[in-house]
């Protein structure tokens, strides 16, 4: 198989109907900040167990079509031995992996950051394919106030994202590209629409110059919501449309997919939100679908608490959100499910 037949499969297999993606791919300060959050240390052996247990929950190949890992999980090994890119393969799941090294600030533009990790990427990404990866994440991120994004840390972070996506292209492994437009802060919906709708262009622009196929790529980008901090929430229909107008404009619809991030929603509501998204427009150019971390993995944490006696009823927990979401990105499911079994 040719490369571009290769991360064409790849892409099949990921965009596929009633599917999302598990972003299960928390670096090691913020796993331990998970885990503090249930009362579990951090250790290796924890984070093997934990994500295994996510990697092996009965049934969920049906709604999760691709797991994004951390580096160190690709060399872990489920109990029965198998590496752990394997069990997910072996479920018709595509394992990912996330490439980027975090963020540091951006020198000339105060208030924003830039993300680490250009240097030595080929080598890295040919490593990762060894081990099972076929699809990246690379995330930058933009934090809303009022003078950030400046307009140098909106392109140099487009720049960073094409060099990444044209790397992971030339390597044969599908990148995603996230551009993280941060909820932190009391900003209104229409803020984050203008900021969201600039970096999506600069997005595009930086892609279409490094000659990335857009075909072979996937979003993963924020909603357009309001601020944490801000006096109002917004309706899903609200967060919808405002959503989808920046899309319209700005993805072009060479583009197969968008998989949203959850971004510090809460797990009901990033479900709502992916469902209203997908009644707003059943037929839009990409597929409207999730890459969430917290909403997805909150409800399997509190049932875990690291206790192996509790496996079952935090894989059950993880089933319940998966099929969920997966509902959500046909535009199929209601509120009421929620307080089903
Ligand atoms: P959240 O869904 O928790 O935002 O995580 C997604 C992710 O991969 C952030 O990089």
């Amino acid at each position: 198989m040719s490369i571009d037949d290769e991360l064409q499969a790849t892409i099949t297999r990921i965009v596929h109907a009633g599917r999302g993606i598990l972003a299960a791919d928390e670096s090691l300060p913020t796993i331990a900040k998970r885990f503090a959050a249930v009362g579990v240390e951090s250790t290796a052996e924890n984070r093997r167990a934990y994500r295994s247990m996510l990697f092996t929950a009965p049934g969920t190949e049906a709604f999760i079509s691709g797991v994004i890992l951390f580096e160190e999980t690709l060399a872990q090994r489920a109990a029965d031995g198998r590496p752990l890119p394997d069990v997910l393969q072996h479920a018709g799941i595509v394992p990912g992996i996330k490439v980027d090294q975090g963020k540091i600030p951006l020198p000339g533009a105060p208030g924003d950051e830039v993300t680490q990790g250009l240097d030595g990427l080929g080598a890295r990404l040919r490593t990762y394919r060894g081990l099972g990866a076929r699809f990246a994440k690379w995330r930058e991120v933009y934090t809303i106030g009022a003078r950030n994004p400046t307009p140098l840390g909106i392109t140099a972070n487009a720049e960073v994202l094409a060099r990444y996506a044209a790397t992971c292209l030339a390597e044969g492994l599908v990148p995603i590209v996230e551009p993280e437009v941060l909820i932190d802060g009391d900003h209104s919906m229409e803020r984050c629409e203008e900021v969201t709708l600039e970096v999506l262009h600069a997005v595009y622009d930086a892609l279409h110059r490094h000659r990335v196929r857009l075909e072979h790529t996937l979003l993963k980008p924020s909603m357009v919501l309001p601020g944490k901090a801000h006096s109002s929430k917004a309706a899903p229909e609200a967060v919808a449309a405002a959503t989808l107008r920046v899309l319209k404009r700005a993805v072009p619809a060479a583009v197969p997919g968008v998989n949203f991030l959850s971004g510090g929603q809460g797990p009901e509501e990033a479900t709502a939100n992916l469902n209203a998204l997908n009644v707003a427009w059943p037929h839009a150019p990409w597929a409207l679908s999730f890459s969430y971390g917290r909403a997805l993995q909150e409800p399997v944490l509190k049932a875990w608490a690291g206790k192996p006696e509790n496996v079952a009823d935090a894989q059950r927990a993880f089933h319940r959100r998966a099929r969920l979401n997966g509902l959500a990105r046909q535009g199929a499911y209601q509120a009421r499910m929620e307080r089903e079994p």
